[in-house]
């Protein structure tokens, strides 16, 4: 197939993943231009199992992108979670607790495969295979990207160079050196996550303390489980067959011995670290972070999709704003308007998953704190409505 390579645009966006195609499809909407770069092919792409829980927010925002048709059909709405901790079970709803919020499970390739679909069906420029290896310019009247396609080099000269390009990309490499600080904390356990053909055995995500370490059961749909457990950094998922994560899951899971997973084949299995990190400011001139690029948070509060979503939200919107009147102030509070949500999730993710995990070794007082903690969001109407307000997502700024 012959693709073309534009010369020029006004948005050169690096990275197809979901912060990537989501602003795309958004500065499409409001009538602006963008070339989309991604390094990897599109079956990659498609495939990569991510998260699968998305915020109120994000939900809304993908509707307002009409990028919301599947979604309506096969997500499914939750209106809590459950947390097992200390022989015990408690529900934390949601809607009762935050006005009427909820959060619905769809899997984030879903999201990033109806969004390529639509990309493609509207003609506009996205370019697999297309590893972009320099930004420049970015405090001069205009930016020049350098990828390779094909086996040969192009440029691409635009107004504006978003980087959605995750932790390892380049966006946050082209930041002026010394104009930019990384906050990170890296956490001494990892998940092993795997995908099983089996009916979820609740119908709401459960989240276990133990002290043989934390758990969760997760779900794809009606048919599909997605499960995590705890294990040590570097773990082999090689070590953990079949029989071992079903028997450590109903261990953890249902530590009364009465409850326990529906089993079934298990389709995929991956080791996940686990690690917080903040890049300040998420703007430098002309080159914009948004996602993994500019903030990575551990799984356990289910934020890392959501936090994209409402990145991309705020820029397209600031992008509209430069284009209805003319004037960057959106832009240039982008940073700013983000990083507060973005420092929120981080400390929520940070609170789910120092609660839950335990340690072998780690002092008695230590469980002690977060089975205390655990407690407290059972009993305290206050401290259950804290956690629901965090998990089912800050109104979009
Ligand atoms: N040139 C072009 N593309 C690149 C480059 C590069 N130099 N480097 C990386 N990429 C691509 C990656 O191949 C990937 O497809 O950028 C994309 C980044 O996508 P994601 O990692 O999915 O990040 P993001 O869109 O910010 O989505 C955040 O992903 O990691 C999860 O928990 C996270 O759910 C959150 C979501
Ligand atoms: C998932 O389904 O992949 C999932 C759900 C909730 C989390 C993390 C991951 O907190």
């Amino acid at each position: 197939m012959t693709v073309s390579h534009p010369r020029q645009t006004t948005v050169a966006v690096i990275g197809a993943g979901p912060a990537g195609l989501l602003l795309a499809r958004l500065l499409h909407r409001s009538g602006l231009d963008c070339v989309v770069l991604e390094s990897r092919d599109r079956d990659y792409v498609e495939q990569r199992q991510r998260a699968g829980i998305m915020e109120q927010g994000t939900v809304e925002t993908l509707r307002e992108a009409g990028a919301a048709d599947r979604l309506d059909r096969e997500g499914i709405p939750h209106d809590g979670i459950e947390l097992r901790f200390d022989g015990r079970s408690h529900r934390v709803d949601f809607p009762s607790l935050t006005g009427g919020r909820r959060v619905w499970v769809y899997a984030q390739t879903e999201m990033v495969k109806d969004l390529v679909a639509l990309r493609l069906a509207d003609g506009e420029p996205l370019l697999f295979e297309a590893p972009v290896h320099a930004v420049e310019g970015i405090d001069a009247d205009r930016c020049t990207v350098r990828y390779t396609h094909q086996g040969r080099e192009h440029t691409l000269t635009c107004d504006y160079v978003v980087g959605c390009d995750g932790y390892h990309g380049v966006a946050r490499q082209a930041a002026p050196r010394g104009g930019s600080r990384t906050f990170e904390r890296v956490y001494p356990y990892s998940w092993l996550g795997v995908t099983a053909e089996a009916p979820p055995a609740y119908d709401e995500l459960v989240y276990a303390h133990s002290d043989r370490g934390f758990a969760l059961a997760s779900m794809r749909s009606p048919s599909v489980s997605r499960l995590y457990l705890q294990v040590a950094n570097g773990e082999d998922p090689a070590d953990w067959p079949d029989e071992r994560i079903w028997d450590e899951l109903d261990a953890r899971l249902g530590a009364d011995g009465t409850w326990h997973l529906n089993r079934g084949p298990i389709t995929a299995k991956s080791v996940l670290p686990m690690r917080s990190s903040v890049t300040e400011p998420m703007r430098h001139g002309r080159l914009f972070l948004a996602g993994d690029a500019a903030h990575i948070v551990p799984p356990t509060g289910a934020k890392g999709l959501n936090l994209a979503v409402s990145d991309v939200a705020v820029l397209a919107r600031a992008f509209a704003h430069l284009r209805t009147t003319g004037s960057t102030e959106q832009l240039e509070a982008y940073s700013a308007t983000c990083l507060r949500r973005v420092w929120r999730a981080e400390h929520f993710s940070y609170l789910m998953t120092t609660t839950l995990h335990t340690d072998p070794g780690q002092p008695g007082f230590d469980t002690r704190l977060q089975l205390s903690q655990l407690d407290r969001v059972a009993t305290s109407p206050f401290a259950a409505a804290d956690l629901a307000e965090n998990y089912t997502g800050l109104p979009f700024a």
